[in-house]
């Protein structure tokens, strides 16, 4: 048997696999305008407002609202729903902590519904046990850039009279049933961090449909101020959490690559998952048949050889990455954070509950696949399959 890199054998890669993120002569033409503009704040300039137009359309909403992060448009976007303290926010556990801590920064108590085993999205099935006579919103989590069960969620809400924050901050470009994602619910909230489809180092955005809740979004991230009003007057209080122009220019020429980098990504992981699936062990994620466009931010999958001998998932990914292929063991659920349980204990909320589907993706089975793997050629993927292929023979 062909030893692992992790005992001494030789790699399957060496070079690194993909790139990101990726620029070029647009990039740089659009950050010296805004350098040469003079204008680098988003009040008096041009950048900020052409994204948050551009981006709106591409998502199918009617407004954006730009910002400093992904973190802060959560929170925002609860507080313009007028969501706070001793209210209750469902959120799914398989996620990153912005979404829950993004409630609990405004004084609201996230309280979690488990994800579909398979799917690794909130099953809405469990959102009618969740509801009590504190519950404001639910947020759910297009996680990996798969939209999250949609219809599930509207139906849900709808029967609950709950408003819908969308945590798209993963989700750039995808779509459940023909409908961009982030415009469906009440808001919907992006990121534009480092590692994110579309790419500024930081950056955020809110959309919606509402003309109200738009009004609202902008004053909170403009200081309280009201669109129209005096530059002293403050008609509520908010934060100053505005982009500036140059993150707005890069973001705008990121944005033309944005829908090719997708495809590319998209036809990727057909062919990833179409080669992985004959490994013994290696079992696909689902994604929801309600999907029309996924943004593959992330590609889950789904190690089960442990049970008939093979490595435990934590060594399966050491082996991987010494064998030269990036891997992550998925997320952490965040229902066990201690820094979230003490808040929600000191603000009186329940105590979190048990998540098991998300506890097993996390304790036994779920590894991911970053971006850049899904941005590399065929031959980079079959390299990927080989490292897989070797790992999986290896016994515990
Ligand atoms: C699901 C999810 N929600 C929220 C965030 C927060 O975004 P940001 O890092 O821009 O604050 C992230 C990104 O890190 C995320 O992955």
């Amino acid at each position: 048997m062909t030893t692992l890199a992790i005992h001494g054998g030789t790699p399957v890669r060496t070079a690194p696999i993909g790139q990101w993120p990726v620029w070029g002569a647009e990039e740089e033409q659009m950050l010296l305008q805004a350098l040469r503009s003079g204008t680098w704040g988003s009040i008096d300039g041009t950048f900020v407002k052409q994204l948050e137009a551009e981006f709106a359309e591409f998502q199918g909403a009617r407004h954006g609202v730009a910002c400093v992060n992904g973190t802060m448009a959560l929170s925002v976007a609860l507080k313009a729903l007028d969501i706070g303290p001793g209210d209750e926010v469902l959120v799914p556990p398989y996620t990153f902590i912005a979404t829950a801590s993004a409630a609990l920064m405004i004084g609201a108590i996230p309280v979690f519904v488990d994800i579909d085993r398979e799917t690794l999205l909130i099953d809405p099935a469990g959102i009618d046990a969740a509801v009590t006579s504190r519950t404001k919103a639910v947020i759910p989590v297009h996680h990996g850039g798969s939209p999250a069960d949609m219809d599930g969620i509207m139906e849900a809400a709808g029967r609950h009279g709950l408003r819908v924050v969308e945590d798209a901050a993963q989700a750039h470009g995808a779509a459940w049933r023909g409908r961009p994602v982030g415009a469906i619910g009440d808001v919907g909230t992006f990121s534009f961090q480092s590692s994110k489809p579309l790419n500024a180092g930081e950056g955020g955005m809110m959309l919606t449909n509402d003309d109200e809740l738009d009004e609202l979004l902008w004053s909170y991230r403009n200081v309280g101020r009201r669109r129209g009003g005096e530059w002293y007057e403050h008609v509520r209080l908010g934060w100053n959490l505005r982009m500036t122009e140059f993150q707005a220019a890069l973001l705008l020429a990121q944005m033309r690559r944005l829908p090719a980098q997708q495809a590319h990504r998209t036809q990727n992981a057909a062919y990833l998952t179409e080669r992985l699936e004959q490994i013994p062990g290696v079992v696909r994620v689902k994604v929801p048949d309600g999907v029309t466009a996924h943004s593959w931010y992330t590609y889950h999958w789904r190690w089960l050889g442990h049970a008939t001998g093979g490595l435990h998932k934590m060594e399966f990914a050491r082996a991987l990455r010494a064998e030269g292929i990036p891997i992550h063991h998925g997320y952490v659920p965040i229902n066990h954070n201690e820094a979230l349980r003490a808040e929600i204990r000191r603000l009186g909320g329940a105590e979190p509950v048990a998540c098991p589907n998300a506890e097993r993706a996390d304790a036994e089975e779920i590894l991911d696949f970053p971006m850049s793997i899904l941005m590399g050629t065929h031959e980079d993927l079959d390299d990927v399959v080989r490292a897989v292929e070797k790992v999986a023979r290896a016994k515990a």
